[in-house]
């Protein structure tokens, strides 16, 4: 052969022999062949395990979808490029063959908010909110919308409203809608959706489950009856994760409960002595025992378990004040994402909920004086340190 076809062919496609790599490797290839056109076409037709394209299977991806099911006890799971292509897949594999109506939690990540009402809304997709902590108020949404779906955060950004995900699945259950339940902030360490009767869990991958700040990324958990539909909107769309980001998670996720233990055992640390403090007006937190989801917190999550964010108003604070005490913090990391091992805080009315009106965020509870802080896995004693010097 010549040098130019060397060039190309030299060295790939060998054969895996005996051996079992310890970790998946990246798959960087974006097709696979195999010995035989008839193999190829048993492969195509999915009647025998193997990748053939790399929007439609991935080994890294593939890899690390068996790992979050794992951890989620769903059935099935797509992974996608970022935790808004996986709410969207999510959001869009509840609707299929169901009435086009969402009811959703009036409080949560503003971009989830926005792509309810800027993108879903204006394809033809009816869209209302409802308080999903007071079931009442729920029950009534869900006999006047009818909808094909009930989309509500497990612990609601930023503000960390907790809702009972089995009482909600029964609604949901009994609507004929699909529970959507994105389960970022409380991760599979603290609550496991589909074990409650939700149909789709989801997460931004970015977040806890890679946990180091170096990837984008999401995933969508479904049980059995939603696996085949979220796979095939999966193939055509083709939102994937690249298997870079794909093996960052995977090693992510091998420290994912024991950094996960440690934020939490160090927000419960961060909270209280937030609330002893006297420029602090209100701390949000879900270990508070006035926590208006008490009820629901005790019986839904382990013990010791509360999360790993801590939100709280800062005593009469505008955005001047807010950027003042920011701008203050030498350890504590400004910046717009969460759960990762360093901790970080965000103002939600200059990241978060930007695109949210003021009139809605006001109706959401979110106000100017507002910060939300993602805590890490350092000494308890150096981020209260930190956030006592930019107070004071
Ligand atoms: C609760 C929640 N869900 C989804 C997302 C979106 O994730 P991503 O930024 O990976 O698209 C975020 C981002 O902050 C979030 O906080």
């Amino acid at each position: 052969m010549k040098i130019h076809t060397k060039a190309v062919h030299a060295g790939d496609r060998k054969k895996l022999g005996a051996h079992v790599p310890v970790t998946t490797p990246i798959y960087t290839a974006s097709a696979y062949s195999y010995d035989s056109m008839e193999q190829l076409d048993r492969i195509f037709g999915q009647e025998e395990e193997g990748p053939c394209y790399a929007r439609y299977d991935n080994p890294s991806a593939a890899a690390l979808e068996e790992a979050v099911c794992a951890l989620e006890g769903g059935r099935g799971a797509l992974v996608c490029s970022s935790g808004m292509a996986a709410l969207h897949v999510a959001v869009m594999t509840a609707l299929t063959d169901r009435r086009r109506t969402v009811v959703a939690a009036n409080s949560m990540y503003g971009a989830t908010t926005s792509m309810l009402m800027n993108v879903f809304e204006p394809g033809g997709v009816d869209v209302r909110f409802a308080d999903v902590c007071n079931l009442d108020s729920l029950r009534t949404a869900v006999a006047e919308a009818e909808p094909g779906c009930i989309l509500i955060e497990s612990i609601s950004n930023p503000l960390l409203r907790v809702g009972d995900i089995e009482k909600i699945a029964a609604i949901a259950h009994e609507a004929g809608a699909a529970l959507v339940v994105d389960n970022t902030f409380a991760t599979p360490m603290i609550v496991r959706p589909l074990e409650l009767g939700a149909h789709i869990s989801v997460h931004s991958l970015t977040k806890y489950l890679a946990g180091h700040g170096d990837v984008m990324g999401g995933v969508v958990i479904t049980d059995e009856a939603h696996f085949p539909i979220l796979r095939s909107l999966g193939r055509t769309i083709g939102p994937v994760l690249g298997p870079f980001e794909c093996y960052l998670t995977m090693r992510g996720i091998k420290t994912f409960p024991l950094r996960m233990e440690r934020q939490c055992a160090n927000a419960c640390r961060v909270a209280s002595w937030l609330s002893a403090h006297p420029k602090v007006q209100k701390v949000y937190f879900t270990a508070d025992p006035a926590h208006p989801d008490v009820a629901t917190i005790r019986a839904m999550f382990p013990q010791g378990m509360y999360g790993a964010i801590v939100s709280f108003e800062i005593a009469g604070a505008g955005r001047d004040e807010i950027f003042r005490f920011m701008d203050s913090l030498k350890m504590i990391v400004r910046a717009t994402s969460l759960g990762d091992v360093h901790t970080m805080m965000l103002y939600p009315v200059m990241s978060s909920h930007r695109e949210i009106s003021p009139k809605q965020r006001e109706r959401m509870g979110i106000r100017e004086g507002l910060v939300r802080l993602s805590v890490g896995i350092e000494a308890p004693e150096d981020i209260i340190a930190d956030l006592e010097q930019a107070l004071a």
